[in-house]
């Protein structure tokens, strides 16, 4: 297994720039099934969760073309199978999106429930509730869904308990091809959900209030090819934000969407960061400085991602002051805290494992250290950035499932990373 050795104490300046939003393209992979011609995503990720969805496509028999610039071509009518194999969706969870797409085009799916990162259970009663709600019949076996219709869906009225991106997007996605209009109350308002109704407009579709809280989709009988850019990766590009504020550094970064990030700049603004925005380019300057502790709560779009929490954790951890850090999207999203820890930082969880609170050391210690789940990996390598010493951060294959040429891109800001094989 793969690890990353990172020697501390750089710190980072220079360029570089934002990959494509994982979280949108992943789910326009699963929404091409809709369409009855080729689409064509570009500036897709290379990452290994995008292979993962490929190689579901491609074991459904749908044929996918991709070019060296990572624009992907997507022919769903050459499908043969409509069933998504345990071994496929356990390892991520956004796989589980090709049920919807499956049942609405072609009349029947079998998706095995999903899996993902350790974060706590993640269930999908919302997505399933959802689909019934426009007239699929669904059955469990064996830890499938088996979903079937009796011809085509039906528009019907949905209302989320509370706001789930994925349930957003997968009865979003499905209700383009029912028969008559679907509304869907308390969404989530993401901007990935925004990118994927306008991904579903460009084929045809008519998807209208992505982005607020109500989406009310008029269902088509057929959707046709097109071509689509995913926006830029708000999560990387703020990985890579708070990366360069924890050590005192100075970066731009293009192709990105300042609009995407507002509260995460606010917080940076907070830590002591000056910005510098244009339309796709943010550019970090901490003038050499620590950053201060910052406090937060994180919440669904607008609010704080919880997807940029553990990296603001470890910030906290070199920062003047205490911060105190809640997460109340996921439950069980702490497990960098004990490894950070382990690196000399001084945090304690309170309130059920709720919140953290994090009191700035002037530097962390290197350490053996890991994790299992996507951005709690990442933060560790940000703790890694600014210890003293050497920090080998292993299963790093949590962190090739979301950033792209991670040690390159860090290396291009001066940090000494590099990738170790197997021990
Ligand atoms: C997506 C993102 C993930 C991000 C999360 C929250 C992708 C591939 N992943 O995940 O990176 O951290 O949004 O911003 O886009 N829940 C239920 N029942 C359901 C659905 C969700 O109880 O049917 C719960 C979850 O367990 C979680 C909360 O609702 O506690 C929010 O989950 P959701 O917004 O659905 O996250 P994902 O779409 O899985």
């Amino acid at each position: 297994m793969d690890r990353l050795l990172i020697s501390g104490g750089v710190v980072l300046q220079g360029e570089l720039r934002a990959s494509g939003a994982k979280n949108s393209a992943l789910k326009m992979l699963a929404a091409a099934l809709l369409a009855d011609e080729p689409v064509i995503i570009s500036n897709v990720p290379h990452l290994r969760d995008i292979t993962t969805m490929i190689e579901l496509l491609g074991s459904l028999g749908v044929e996918v073309v991709i070019d060296e610039k990572m624009n992907i071509e997507i022919h769903a009518n050459t499908i043969k199978s409509f069933k998504a194999p345990y071994d496929l969706v356990k390892t991520m969870r956004a796989s589980f999106n090709v049920l919807g797409p499956l049942l609405a085009h072609y009349g029947q799916a079998e998706v095995s429930l999903p899996g993902g990162c350790a974060i706590g259970p993640r269930p999908v009663d919302q997505h399933l509730r959802g689909l019934e709600a426009l007239g699929a019949r669904i059955e469990m076996e064996d830890g499938y869904v088996k979903a079937t219709t009796n011809g085509r869906l039906k528009g019907g009225h949905v209302y989320f308990d509370f706001s789930t991106v994925g349930g957003t997007e997968h009865i979003m996605m499905t209700a383009t091809l029912a028969e008559g209009t679907t509304v869907m109350e308390n969404c989530a308002r993401e901007p990935e959900i925004v990118d994927l109704a306008d991904f579903l407009n460009a084929m045809g579709a008519r998807v209208e209030g992505a982005g607020t809280d109500t989406i009310t989709i008029h269902g088509v009988e057929s959707l046709h090819g097109c071509t689509h850019r995913v926006i830029a990766d708000r999560v990387e590009t703020g990985t890579y934000l708070i990366a360069a504020a924890a050590s005192g550094g100075r970066i731009k970064i293009r192709d990105a969407n300042p609009e995407h990030l507002e509260v995460v700049l606010e917080k940076l603004r907070e830590a002591g960061a000056q910005l510098t925005l244009t339309a796709d380019t943010i550019e970090l300057d901490m003038q050499g400085r620590r950053p201060r502790a910052v406090s937060l709560v994180t919440a669904p779009y607008p609010g704080f991602p919880t997807d940029l929490q553990a990296q603001m954790i470890a910030l906290n951890c070199v920062a003047e002051g205490t911060g105190t850090i809640k997460e109340t999207i996921f439950e069980n999203r702490f497990m960098h805290v004990h490894e950070m820890n382990r690196m000399g930082a001084r945090i304690r969880l309170e309130g059920n494992n709720t919140t953290a609170i994090v009191e700035g050391v002037p530097r962390l210690t290197g350490a053996p250290v890991m994790a299992n789940d996507l951005r709690a990996s990442v933060s560790l390598v940000i703790a890694g950035l600014v210890a003293d010493g050497d920090t080998i951060v292993d299963r790093i294959y949590h962190i090739d499932r979301g950033y792209e040429q991670v040690e390159e891109k860090l290396q291009n800001l001066g940090a000494n990373i590099r990738r170790l094989g197997a021990e």
